[in-house]
């Protein structure tokens, strides 16, 4: 038992008061707007209690005050993240928003997604917790604690943006989803994976941050020995949209149409250079130079370049 531990407990109850709250108001009176909003998504109440999704109401300081009622101190909620420090003293971080709660790899609540219920440019879609003593944003995938073991026994997993894709994929029984948190998927995020399984699929979104993203994190996770594939949806912008428009059967021909990283990197690629042209040639193949630092052997790495130089 050490003192860091000790320090820590404390923040570990606020967090645990704060989401017993915030699943207490989605069944509330306050919550109805924010039920609707997810039945419109058709997340079911049952599929919501299941999960833990909750809602933080209108107002500034709903959570905050609950939690000082509850003995807790205003620099600790502020220090967790539910509060944050304004120049008329205190307000709460989440308002008007569904709440997700998510958990660290052994399984305490550690920190918050929320979702606004306004779709208004100047408020932040999404906002998270920010990094503090117990939640580090870098050393945690969305979903890893309900799904590790599944995981491990179907043996991949399927790497998506948030945590709406991942219950989207869980409701139509993709149960091997988890997510890397809106941030650049790291070193520690690849060891807490590979923990589970060696075989991942990435499946983010459809736009130019999607993109980018799969490149990098696809890089990130070849430095670490997995085996991965890209997948790729079309006519919808991620798995959420993708599920509810096509269906779990079109969602299923795509994970298995999914590409080799290698390949989904060479198409990638491909469309920057004409090939035609001796010099861009060579700096196509200096494309992959990033990615072949990462490929551990020298066969592996052999059987890549043979690819390249046929095309
Ligand atoms: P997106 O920006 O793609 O959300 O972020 P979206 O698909 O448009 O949102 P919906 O479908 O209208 O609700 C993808 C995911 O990245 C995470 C969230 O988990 C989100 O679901 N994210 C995004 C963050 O964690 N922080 C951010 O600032 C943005
Ligand atoms: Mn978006
Ligand atoms: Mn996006
Ligand atoms: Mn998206
Ligand atoms: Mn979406």
């Amino acid at each position: 038992y050490t003192e860091k531990q000790d320090t820590n407990r404390k923040y570990h109850d606020i967090v645990e008061d704060a989401l017993e709250y915030f699943n207490e108001r989605i069944f509330s009176n306050e919550g109805r707007e924010a039920l609707e909003y997810l039945s419109k998504r058709q997340f079911k109440p049952d599929f919501i209690r299941e999960n833990n999704i909750g809602f933080a109401p209108r107002g500034w300081n709903n959570l905050s005050d609950h939690l000082l009622n509850k003995g807790h101190d205003i620099r600790d909620i502020i220090t967790v993240g539910l509060a944050k420090d304004g120049e008329k003293g205190h307000y709460d971080t989440f308002r008007n928003r569904v709440i997700f709660p998510i958990h660290s790899p052994s399984g305490n609540v550690i920190a918050f997604g929320g979702r606004t219920l306004e779709d208004k440019k100047e408020i932040p879609k999404y906002i998270n917790s920010p990094e503090s003593p117990i939640f580090h944003k870098g050393r945690n995938l969305y979903g890893m604690k309900e799904r590790g073991s599944v995981i491990r026994r179907k043996a991949y997993s399927i790497l998506m943006e948030g945590y709406m894709d991942v219950l989207s994929a869980h409701s139509f029984g993709f149960d091997v989803a988890v997510a890397s948190l809106g941030t650049a998927f790291t070193d520690d995020q690849a060891k807490l994976l590979k923990r589970y399984t060696s075989n991942v699929i990435i499946a983010f979104d459809m736009d130019n941050a999607g993109r980018f993203a799969a490149e990098k994190t696809g890089i990130v996770l070849k430095a670490h020995g997995f085996n991965i594939r890209v997948l790729e949806l079309k006519n919808a912008k991620d798995p959420d949209e993708f599920l509810k428009k096509y269906g779990k059967q079109e969602f299923l021909k795509h994970v298995k149409g999914s590409k080799e990283i290698f390949d989904y990197l060479y198409e990638f690629y491909v469309k920057e250079y004409d090939l035609s042209n001796l010099m861009a040639k060579q700096n196509f193949i200096n494309r992959f130079k990033e990615f072949f630092q990462n490929v551990e052997t020298d066969l592996e790495k052999s059987l890549y370049i043979d690819k390249l130089s046929k095309s």
